[in-house]
């Protein structure tokens, strides 16, 4: 591999996906988060039972592996051999045969929906700009491209780089950075998409990952999100999604 981001995306992620992110994933309050990402991406794709699913940079697959059982075939891309191989054998253990994990960079074939979880922003501009071209390869007519990343303008991530900068640091790649959400739509509709952004949460989402990680106070927060997301304030929003469909 020649591209220096690539390989620190590579470096980073084998790290992460050594045991770490294992235990932090397995966590009841990030197991919700998933379960209630799974519920959305349904929501916004109309992904059903016949659906082929593709997730690029899927990571160890936790959120397609809950994908799965309501869709006819997921298939899962990351860069990252030590992902795949535990999205693999997370797979075999739980019995799931419509999921399958590829790695690399470059998927193929047609999909009727492709998401793409917290991937985007780890993307540099170049290949963030050439994606929605991309993607018009892998959709099927009518198909969609949903989304979900870090927003420029979250008030959370202000907080934890004033708070607690050490731990930013640690769950962030030296190249990733928060993205402006209009702007990620724009490219989608420079490329022949109709676009629209929503806000996903705005303390939940954060805060799963950190103290106490239970069920019921992601429950708490994801109750007191909906609320907030209803009022100006969602603009500071945490993570913003991008539902995209391509124009007939
Ligand atoms: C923040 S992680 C998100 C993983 C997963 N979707 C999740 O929600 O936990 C970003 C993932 O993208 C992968 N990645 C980064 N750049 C990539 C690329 N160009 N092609 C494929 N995967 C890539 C990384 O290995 C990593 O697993």
């Amino acid at each position: 591999m020649t591209d220096p981001i690539l390989e620190r995306e590579l470096a980073y992620h084998e790290k992460l996906y050594s045991g770490f992110a294992q235990s932090h994933f397995a966590r009841p309050a990030v197991r919700a988060l998933r379960a209630h990402m799974v519920r959305r991406i349904l929501a916004l794709t109309g992904a059903g039972a016949k659906s082929r699913v593709l997730s690029l940079g899927c990571g160890i697959g936790d959120t397609e592996l809950l994908l799965a059982p309501h869709v006819g075939e997921v298939v899962g891309i990351d860069l990252s051999p030590a992902a795949i191989r535990q999205a693999r054998a997370d797979a075999a253990k739980l019995g799931i045969g419509n999921a399958k994990f590829i790695e690399g960079t470059k998927a193929e074939g047609r999909f009727d929906a492709v998401i793409a979880i917290f991937f985007l922003h780890h993307l540099p501009d170049d290949a963030l700009a050439a994606l929605p071209g991309q993607l018009k390869e892998l959709l099927t007519p009518g198909g969609v491209f949903y989304s979900l990343d870090p927003s420029r303008a979250r008030l959370s991530g202000r907080v934890g780089r004033l708070l607690i900068p050490g731990l930013m640091k640690r769950y962030q790649t030296p190249d990733e950075r928060e993205l402006d959400a209009e702007t990620t739509a724009e490219l989608f509709r420079g490329a022949g998409f109709e676009a629209r952004v929503e806000m996903y949460d705005f303390a939940s989402s954060p805060l799963a990952g950190l103290f106490p990680g239970w069920r019921s106070a992601y429950a708490a927060m994801r109750a007191v999100d909906e609320w907030i997301l209803k009022t100006p304030l969602r603009v500071a929003g945490s993570n913003f999604e991008v539902v995209a469909r391509v124009l007939p």
